[in-house]
């Protein structure tokens, strides 16, 4: 059985201080429910030792949104492995949709940071999805595979535990539109069988794939209802504690 994940992707949103408050109220709010399913929340950069900080004597688990393949050197802008462990993440998003599109990242430079964020013990979350043209135009299946198949290419999981993908169709994000429960539960299905290809049936069974797009409290229980539906990535609904509390409880049938 596969521990459904909950977690919120804060974007380009949250402060020091909205972080500090937001945690508080994440632990206050949701204390009977952790355990229940693995929890992480993903914030800025420059707040992710505040949420370290106030998450820490809880099961919170705290990821950065991204990183860069290289362990250090000259590359202005750009935060290492080596530093989002160092202060204390366990996880790090690889490869949203919004990278993608607003900076150039491509299934080559996924590839090297997944190997990066593996290399420096942390666990990605390999996001993929398709556009709505790309949906629209029937490639769907395509452009998954060679996300697949690019993005995890030469990589070898020996522990299913230690990496998450992310199916995340581009046109649910933020939109308010979610994939139909039969066209997301296709779409994991056909995800782990090109896991299953990759790394051997054993390994996709315990893989969780998350789903994420336009997730809220409203529709967390039939999408994480579906059998291979592990769990979801949040965006907006992870700014406010109480819908992502809501989102932990529906998930989890409480
Ligand atoms: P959304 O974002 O929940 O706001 O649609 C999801 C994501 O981008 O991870």
């Amino acid at each position: 059985m596969r521990k459904k994940i909950v977690a919120g992707n804060w974007k380009m949103n949250n402060n020091t201080a909205d972080t500090r408050n937001l945690v508080k109220e994440l632990i206050l709010k949701g204390k009977n429910l952790w355990g229940k399913c693995e929890v992480i929340i993903a914030p800025p950069f420059t707040s992710l030792a505040s949420a370290i900080e106030e998450a820490r004597e809880t099961k919170i688990q705290v990821s950065g949104q991204d990183l860069f393949w290289e362990d250090k050197g000259a590359f202005t802008g750009q935060i290492s492995g080596p530093m989002l462990k160092e202060i204390g993440c366990s996880h790090v998003i690889v490869g949203h949709s919004e990278r993608r599109q607003y900076f150039g990242e491509t299934n080559q430079s996924v590839n090297k940071k997944i190997v990066a964020a593996i290399r420096n013990g942390l666990i990605p979350i390999f996001c993929l999805g398709e556009t709505l043209q790309e949906r629209e135009s029937g490639s769907t299946f395509e452009v998954l595979k060679r996300q697949l198949v690019e993005g995890l290419k030469s990589l070898v999981i020996d522990n299913p535990l230690r990496f998450i993908v992310a199916y995340e169709p581009v046109w649910a994000i933020g939109t308010g539109k979610t994939a139909g429960l039969e066209q997301a539960q296709e779409v994991h299905t056909f995800v782990r069988g090109e896991l299953a290809g990759l790394w051997g049936k054993k390994i996709a069974s315990e893989i969780r794939i998350l789903y994420g797009g336009s997730v809220k409290p409203a529709n967390a229980h039939d999408l994480m209802g579906c059998p291979d539906i592990d769990g979801g990535l949040i965006g907006g609904a992870s700014l406010k504690a109480d819908d992502f509390i809501g989102i932990i409880e529906q998930g989890t049938g409480i």
